[in-house]
């Protein structure tokens, strides 16, 4: 595995620092890119083959032989470890006649063994014996591989790219947001959730939908008294190549919090760091408060077994980040793990799409169990197991319900005559920038 120095970010950053705002162009967004086949086909060809994306956890695959397999529209890609500990990924397609090497979400071998007519491959991708070899003219061994794409592991995951000829992981996202996914170590977390449900709405409804939080205080009131998501204490910033980031301080209310006293459950979060929420009354003092605790856990974070919070930055203690990597992961950074919310594009039915949610967790000394990101049960301290189900079969965490509870009734609304385009306030610019990129790769030849 490719080792990068640890990083941490300055210790008494209060916020992420701010990016210069671009000037954006207002381009209308159309509803073909929700609703037409003919859209999604292009859409597959321009943007999914020139962009990065996550294969999955480094840990899954330790040793060589160890591999596992990522879909993304109609593409199956082979992540495979080498005998020298690097990832090499294969477009997961037979050079014999097509058929898919392996349909397995991951495993080991020595050699992979096409199912079909038994070709066989070493871990490099090389046709390396096939049966009734002499009633070739020209035999395949040594000769006919499997296509190879790009491959990097950074932050603890799997990444590849169609193209090979695309820029560097850190080329595609950036200095600034690969050093601040650096500092948060992900590489040391436990992945104890992953879900991925089939939902019924275009790819792009739900990354819309983690490219603003206006929607919060209306889906999503519970979280109200205890983050800060109203765009008057947030700051959103547009990066360059489609990429943006939201910041939300939490551990205080937001604007429309209804009292002048703390309730739960923030009361109850400030008293497990020894904070008394009431000696915080009146709106004035909530930013206090967060400061309060994240001194707290300064202090007292190593002695409880929080081990992670010797690498945070002040605001790394108590606050969200939610970075929307171009175009669909969005990874949800936070005091203690991180989300993956990933929308993946069908490959034929513009009206579908699947969607991933990964937890990930800094472990804690002494605890087995750990909360559920934003609801739901409290989950094992433990890699998961990978389940697949159709949505609404069981929950994707609270908050992640009801975002996708939203997705089909407008994916209805995008397909009518009645849709006249998006009108937009500025703290939606995130998807207008979104948009903007969108239709930058749409139109390259
Ligand atoms: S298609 Fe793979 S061996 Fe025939
Ligand atoms: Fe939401």
């Amino acid at each position: 595995m490719t080792a990068h120095e640890p990083v941490t970010l300055p210790r008494d950053l209060n916020q992420p620092p701010k990016q210069p705002e671009p000037e954006l162009r207002g381009d209308s967004v159309t509803a073909d890119r929700y609703t037409c086949a003919h859209y999604l086909q292009r859409e597959l060809r321009q943007v999914w083959r020139q962009v990065w994306n996550i294969g999955g956890v480094s840990y899954q695959m330790p040793d060589p032989g160890d591999y596992l397999t990522a879909e993304i529209g109609h593409e199956s890609v082979l992540l495979v470890r080498q005998d020298d500990g690097a990832v090499r990924g294969f477009l997961n397609v037979c050079p014999h006649r097509g058929t898919r090497i392996t349909e397995a979400e991951e495993g080991t071998v020595e050699r992979f063994h096409c199912p079909y007519h038994g070709w066989q491959f070493d871990r490099a991708g090389t046709v390396v014996a096939v049966p009734d070899e002499e009633d070739y003219r020209d035999s395949p061994c040594g000769k006919a591989r499997l296509k190879e794409v790009r491959c990097e592991e950074r932050f603890g995951l799997v990444w590849y790219n169609l193209n090979c000829d695309a820029p560097s992981l850190e080329g595609f996202l950036g200095a600034q947001i690969t050093r601040e996914l650096d500092s948060h170590r992900i590489g040391d977390m436990v992945r104890v959730l992953n879900i991925t449900a089939d939902a019924e709405a275009n790819w792009k409804i739900i990354t819309d939908n983690f490219n603003e939080a206006y929607h919060v205080k209306v889906l999503h009131p519970e979280l109200i008294p205890y983050i800060a998501a109203d765009y008057q204490d947030c700051q959103f910033d547009l990066f360059p190549g489609g990429h943006n980031r939201g910041w939300f301080p939490a551990f205080m209310p937001s604007q429309q919090y209804g009292s002048e006293v703390i309730g739960e459950p923030l009361k109850s979060m400030a008293a497990a760091w020894d904070v008394n929420s009431d000696d915080y009354e009146g709106r004035a003092t909530w930013s206090e408060l967060r400061l309060a605790i994240q001194r707290s856990k300064r202090d007292l974070g190593a002695e409880r077994g929080f081990a992670h919070y010797a690498y945070r930055s002040d605001y790394q203690l108590t606050d969200y980040v939610i970075y929307n990597l171009f175009p669909n992961n969005v990874i949800t950074v936070g005091p203690d793990g991180v989300q993956l919310l990933r929308p993946r594009p069908h490959p034929s039915d513009p009206a579908r799409c699947y969607f991933d949610h990964w937890w990930l967790v800094n472990r804690v000394a002494g605890q087995e169990m750990t909360p559920s990101p934003a609801g739901g049960p409290d989950l094992p301290v433990q890699d998961a197991e990978h389940e697949h189900i159709a949505y609404g079969e069981k929950t994707l965490g609270t908050t992640a319900d009801q975002d996708l509870s939203i997705a089909r009734s407008q994916q209805a609304g995008l397909a009518s005559e009645g849709f006249q385009g998006f009108w937009m306030p500025d703290q939606e610019r995130r998807v207008q920038a979104f948009h903007e990129h969108l239709n930058d790769l749409m139109a390259a030849l």
